[in-house]
């Protein structure tokens, strides 16, 4: 049973009645000559519609009085002709039965039919300023229905922001989404045990990206779901690195940043492994800093929790690790609770141990609760879906000891919020040091 005509229900319900709310999907964009980008959808368009062609726009109208909701879609007619040479679309009727709407339309009525559909509605509900020419064609269909205030007719009189409406249902994972998001983990966590085993020193950081590729693709993800960051020893220190052009040296760390996109669902892995498959004692010794780090912050995702306590419990591992290593002094920075305080640990830790995660790699939702007036983090709940990725990032410096220099360790997984704790996505990617080592040996 698809799930899209449910999600545009409970949103029908949560609006104005006989409000209309429009919601275009992404446009296809030009690569270079006359060769687009691959195409990808609009995430919150498809939450909606499950739709995945270009030049489609939904319309939903809120129920009122007698009148009950209806889903309307706007797309792109069967072309026997582009269909040769671009292969299947569906065409309204089609999509009207597949998708379960009420309605359906060629895209090319879009603008005649919106003046009718927004006559005497109370509101438009609208992503509004995210795309200027898509603001400039509603303020033409609002123009095209004043221009009737003569015989009667009523324009809009309130407008409100469509997407922080849908931001917080996207934030709650149901059961469907679940189990896309456990696919894509499961794919990917596979792609880095086959990059693992295939690394050798003197390879490529390409082909180490290749062999992610190759086992995405080969399990049916469409794309990589970001850049993928493979990393071979200083360059792991640069957090959004994503040349892999260099050659793996025997002795380093390589750190891989890799996801998959399944049926429109991403996931966020990383792991950090030995080019030579034995970590040295620096390495090791980091390594497993980070993962206390991570079973930390992985043990504070619980129902009820604040999303902030993730990353106090990441931060408190590290930063006594950090004292405990040499990184950080006491005649410094003082105790591990005033470095905290004053983030001494960002010299070796900079970023958030998490996002957000579904459709978007950083997905949708606020962070905080924006109705108190202190915004605080907001608390957990079951279904929600986040990374959880500690790290370490050691730039020589002055009294920074000299065997952790350029070493650079991130560990990312993807969780999901239960009733009792979370589920964790993407354990198929090996992560402790014995099991990483383990795995690099047995393919030599
Ligand atoms: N790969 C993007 C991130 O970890 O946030
Ligand atoms: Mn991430
Ligand atoms: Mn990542």
């Amino acid at each position: 049973m698809m799930p899209y005509a449910g999600r545009r229900a409970r949103l029908l319900a949560r609006m104005q009645p006989g409000a209309v709310a429009v919601l275009g999907t992404a446009p296809e964009v030009l690569r270079n000559g006359d060769s687009d980008y691959p195409y990808r959808h609009d995430s919150h368009f498809y939450y909606l519609s499950g739709y995945t062609e270009p030049e489609s726009f939904l319309v939903l109208v809120a129920a009122r009085g007698e009148q009950a909701a209806r889903s309307i879609l706007f797309c792109r007619e069967k072309n026997v002709e582009r269909e040769i040479w671009e292969g299947f679309r569906f065409g309204p009727d089609a999509a009207r039965q597949a998708f379960g709407f009420d309605e359906a339309w060629p895209i090319g009525e879009l603008d005649a039919r919106m003046a009718d559909i927004l006559a005497d509605a109370p509101a438009l509900y609208y992503p509004l300023g995210v795309n200027a020419a898509r603001d400039a064609q509603v303020a033409g269909w609002l123009k095209a229905v004043r221009a009737r205030a003569r015989t009667g007719v009523a324009a809009p009189q309130t407008t409100h922001h469509l997407l922080g409406m849908l931001d917080e249902m996207r934030l709650l994972k149901d059961d469907y989404e679940i189990a896309l998001m456990a696919r894509a983990g499961l794919i990917s966590g596979q792609a880095h045990a086959r990059a693992m085993r295939a690394t050798r020193p003197g390879m490529f950081e390409y082909e180490i990206e290749a062999e992610l590729l190759h086992e995405f693709r080969r399990n049916g993800a469409q794309f990589p779901a970001y850049p993928s960051i493979v990393a071979a020893g200083a360059n792991a220190c640069v957090l959004h690195y994503s040349a892999n052009n260099r050659q793996v040296l025997d002795g380093e760390l390589v750190l891989v940043d890799a996801g998959c996109e399944f049926d429109g669902y991403a996931a966020d892995i990383t792991r950090t492994w030995p080019a030579n498959g034995r970590f040295t004692d620096p390495q090791r010794t980091l390594y497993e800093l980070v993962l206390r780090a991570q079973a930390a912050a992985i043990a504070a995702v619980e129902p009820g929790r604040p999303y902030s306590a993730i990353h106090d419990a990441a931060v408190r591992v590290l930063t006594e690790g950090m004292f405990d290593l040499g990184l950080l002094d006491r005649d410094k920075v003082g105790s591990p609770d005033d470095a905290i305080a004053a983030r001494a640990y960002a010299q070796f830790y900079m970023h958030g141990t998490g996002h957000w995660l579904g459709m978007d790699v950083h997905d949708v939702g606020a962070y905080r609760d924006l109705t108190l007036p202190d915004k605080p983090s907001r608390a957990l709940l079951p279904g929600m879906a986040l990374t959880v990725e500690p790290g370490i990032y050691v730039r020589p410096g002055e009294g920074v000891p000299e065997r952790f220099w350029d070493i650079g360790i991130r560990i990312e997984d993807d969780v999901v919020v239960t009733d009792a704790g979370c589920r964790v996505l993407t354990g198929d990617a090996p992560k402790d040091v014995a099991e990483i080592e383990a795995l690099m040996q047995e393919s030599r």
